[in-house]
C-alpha cells in the first residue's frame, strides 16, 4: 500500500495508491468482499461514494434465503429448482447450483459474526415465507426459507459486514466517486476516482478491481432505489467497451407505496398479508391458485397491472391496490413488521392495524449487469469462447450478471447473492494474488483519456440542465419499458433515449469547482444511467418473446428456441448499442443435483 502524486497533462494532480485489491462500493457485496479480502490476508481498498452503512443495501427489509430447515423441512436443491424456475430459465443453472448451496455456510458465517437475526422459540434463526419459495421442487408446501432480522435485515447485515472490515484492517475511502476504470491492453489495471470533500483525484491500482457498485434503478422515475443507484460500475464497464447483460430484465416490485415509490417488503405477505382490488377481491386466486400473494414478483406486478388497467383499482383514480395486513394484529406487526408500520404512516399516512396500505408495482430490481462467472470474474464474447475472462475485473451484487436470476429474482435472493458471490470473490483472489506483488508501471495514456473526458464534463457550458435531461429520461423509461411493454412503445422509447443521449453533448455545469460540486457529480452519474437506459430499452426493443419481468403483449409467449440465451449489450463511442448472445449454462457443477429442463412456469 503507497501513495504518490504525479500530474497528469492537463494539470491535474493525482493520488496514486496501490493495493492487492480495489472494491468500488461498500453495500452488502462490497463489504462482504472487503471483509473476506481482508481475512485473507490481501490488501485492500474499498472506495465508496456514500458512507458504508447508508448504501442502499440498508433498506433491503425483508431477508435472506437459505435452507437451513429451521421452520420446516428443507433442502438447497429445493432453493435451486424454485430458482431456476423463477428464472424463466435463463438463469445459469451452475451459478444457481453453487449459491443455493453456500447460501447455508454463508448465512451461518453472517449469524457467528454478530448479524442479530429474529429467532424462533428454541433460539434457532427465524425464517419466513418468500414468493417463490417451495419444497419437493414445487410440488410441496410453500418453504420458510427466508432468513430475517425483523424487517430490517439488510441494515443488520450491513453493520455487521462493516464493523468486521474495520476489525480486519480493510482501508476504507469514504464519499469518493468512482469515474473509470484504467484499462489496458483488455485488462483492468485500476480505478480513478473523486474525492468528492477535497476535489482531487486518485488512481487506485489494484491486481483485482471488484465492482460492486450496485442496480441503476434511478433510470426510472418510480423506484424503490435509493438517490445513489446509478449503476455507476456498469456505465464505466460500458465505457471501457466491455458488455451488460440482460439488462432488458427490470424488475418492478409489486408492493411500492403509491406515491412515493418506497419498500413495503415481501415479508408482509411472507407474514399473511394479502393484496384486494377495488371490489375487494382477492385477486391474486384467479392469477396464482396455488401461490396466490406469494407468486413471484413478476406474476403479481402483472396481476396488479391487469386489474388496474381492467378499471378494478382502487382510490379515486382507480390506479393502485390494496395490501392488507389489518388482520395481522398490532401484536405480529410489532415484533416481525415494525419497520413497514413505520414507512407506511409516514409515506401514506396509514395505520397498518387499522387500513390497507396503497401499493404500485415499482422499479426495485436490476437482473442484468456485468456479465460474470461464478467465483466473480468478469467475462465477455472473444472469438468463439463466451466464457473468456477479463483479466484483472470482477464484478459482485447487483451490477453483476452472474446469472443466478436469470429473468426474475425471486424475493431474497438478493441479499444472498450479495454475500455468497462477495465470499467468492475474496476466495477467487485469494487463490490468485500473492499478497504484495509488485504492481507494472502503466504502459499507456489510459488514465490522461478518463481526465481529459472527465474535464470535458467539467467544463461543460452548453444549455441542458442535468435535472431536467435525468428527469426526461427518467419519465421516458417509466413510460415506455414499463411492466408491459410492445414493439411500438418500446420503439419510440428508443428513440427518445437516444435523443437524451444525444443532448447530454450540450450540458451544463453550473459549477467549475471540484468540491461538494453536486452538479458535477449527478452529471457523472447521468452519464452512467443514460447509456444502462439506452441498452435496456433497445434490449427490451430486440428480445421478442415474453420471459420473465420482460413482459411484451405483442409477443406472449416464452420462445426457448430462439430467445433462451443472454443478451450482450455493447455501447460504442458514438453511443451506438449492438448486441451478441451467450448460452444459459444448463449445466451442474456436481453430480448431487440435476439440470432442470424447462417447463411452463406456473404458481
Ligand atoms: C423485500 O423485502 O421485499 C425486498 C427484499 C428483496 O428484494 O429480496
Amino acid at each position: 500500500m503507497s501513495e504518490t502524486k504525479t500530474n497528469n497533462s492537463l494539470g491535474y494532480k493525482i493520488v496514486e495508491h496501490k493495493f492487492d485489491a480495489v472494491v468500488v462500493g461498500a453495500g452488502g457485496a462490497g463489504l462482504r468482499a472487503t471483509m473476506g479480502l481482508a481475512m485473507e490476508g490481501l490488501s485492500v481498498a474499498c472506495v465508496t461514494k456514500v458512507f458504508p452503512t447508508r448504501s442502499h443495501t440498508v433498506a433491503a427489509q425483508g431477508g435472506m434465503s437459505a435452507s437451513l430447515g429451521n421452520m420446516g423441512r428443507d433442502d438447497w436443491r429445493w432453493h435451486m429448482y424454485d430458482t431456476v424456475k423463477g428464472s424463466d430459465w435463463l438463469g445459469d443453472q451452475d451459478a444457481i447450483e453453487y449459491m443455493c448451496r453456500e447460501a447455508v455456510p454463508a448465512v451461518i458465517e453472517l449469524e457467528h459474526q454478530g448479524v442479530p437475526f429474529s429467532r424462533t422459540k428454541d433460539g434457532k434463526i427465524y425464517q419466513r415465507p418468500f414468493g417463490g419459495m417451495t419444497t419437493e421442487y414445487g410440488k410441496g408446501a410453500p418453504a420458510q426459507r427466508t432468513c430475517a432480522a425483523a424487517d430490517r435485515t439488510g441494515h443488520a447485515i450491513l453493520h455487521t459486514l462493516y464493523q468486521q472490515s474495520l476489525k480486519h484492517d480493510a482501508n476504507f475511502f469514504i464519499e469518493y466517486f468512482a469515474i473509470d476504470l484504467v484499462m489496458e491492453d483488455g485488462e483492468c489495471k485500476g480505478v480513478i476516482a473523486l474525492d468528492m470533500s477535497d476535489g482531487r483525484l486518485h488512481l487506485f491500482r489494484g491486481h483485482a478491481v471488484i465492482l460492486a457498485t450496485g442496480g441503476y434503478g434511478r433510470a426510472y422515475f418510480s423506484c424503490t432505489s435509493a438517490h445513489t443507484c446509478t449503476g455507476d460500475g456498469n456505465g464505466m464497464v460500458l465505457r471501457a467497451g466491455l458488455p451488460l447483460q440482460d439488462m432488458e430484465f427490470v424488475q418492478f416490485h409489486p408492493t411500492g407505496i403509491y406515491g412515493a415509490g418506497c419498500l413495503i417488503t415481501e415479508g408482509v405477505r411472507g407474514e399473511g398479508g394479502f393484496l384486494t382490488n377495488s371490489e375487494g377481491e382477492r385477486f391474486m386466486e384467479r392469477y396464482a391458485p396455488s401461490a396466490k400473494d406469494l407468486a413471484s414478483r413478476d406474476v403479481v406486478s402483472r396481476a396488479m397491472t391487469i386489474e388496474i388497467n381492467e378499471g378494478r383499482g382502487v382510490g379515486l383514480n382507480k390506479d393502485h391496490i390494496h395490501l392488507h395486513l389489518e388482520h395481522l394484529g398490532p401484536e405480529v406487526i410489532e415484533k416481525r413488521l415494525p419497520g413497514i408500520a413505520e414507512s407506511a404512516e409516514i409515506f401514506a399516512g396509514v395505520d397498518v392495524t387499522k387500513e390497507p396500505i396503497p401499493v404500485l408495482p415499482t422499479v426495485h430490481y436490476n437482473m442484468g449487469g456485468i456479465p460474470t462467472n461464478y467465483h466473480g470474474e468478469v467475462v465477455n464474447l472473444v472469438g468463439d469462447n463466451p466464457d473468456s475472462v477479463v483479466k484483472g475485473l470482477y464484478a459482485i451484487g447487483e451490477a453483476a450478471c452472474v446469472s443466478v436470476h436469470g429473468a426474475n429474482r425471486l424475493g431474497s435472493n438478493s441479499l444472498l447473492d450479495i454475500v455468497v458471490f462477495g465470499r467468492a470473490v475474496a476466495h477467487r483472489c485469494a487463490e490468485t494474488i500473492k499478497p504484495g506483488t509488485k504492481h507494472k508501471d502503466l504502459q499507456t495514456d489510459a488514465v490522461d483519456k478518463i481526465i481529459s473526458e472527465f474535464d470535458k464534463i467539467r467544463n461543460a457550458d452548453g444549455k441542458s440542465s442535468t435535472a431536467d435531461l435525468r428527469l426526461e429520461l427518467q419519465q421516458t423509461m417509466q413510460k415506455h419499458a414499463a411492466v408491459f411493454r410492445t414493439q411500438e412503445t418500446l420503439q419510440s422509447g428508443c428513440e427518445l433515449v437516444s435523443q437524451i443521449v444525444e443532448k447530454y453533448a450540450d450540458l451544463k455545469i453550473t459549477d467549475r469547482s471540484l468540491i461538494w460540486n453536486t452538479d458535477l457529480i449527478e452529471a457523472l452519474e447521468l452519464r452512467n444511467l443514460m447509456a444502462q437506459a439506452k441498452v435496456t430499452i433497445m434490449g427490451a426493443e430486440n428480445r421478442e418473446e415474453s420471459r420473465g419481468a420482460h413482459a411484451r403483449e405483442d409477443c406472449p409467449d416464452r420462445d426457448d428456441e430462439n430467445w433462451m440465451k443472454h443478451t450482450l449489450a455493447y455501447f460504442d463511442e458514438k453511443h451506438n448499442v449492438s448486441f451478441q448472445y451467450r448460452p444459459v449454462h444448463m449445466n451442474t457443477l456436481t453430480d448431487e443435483c440435476e439440470v432442470i429442463p424447462p417447463a411452463k412456469r406456473v404458481y
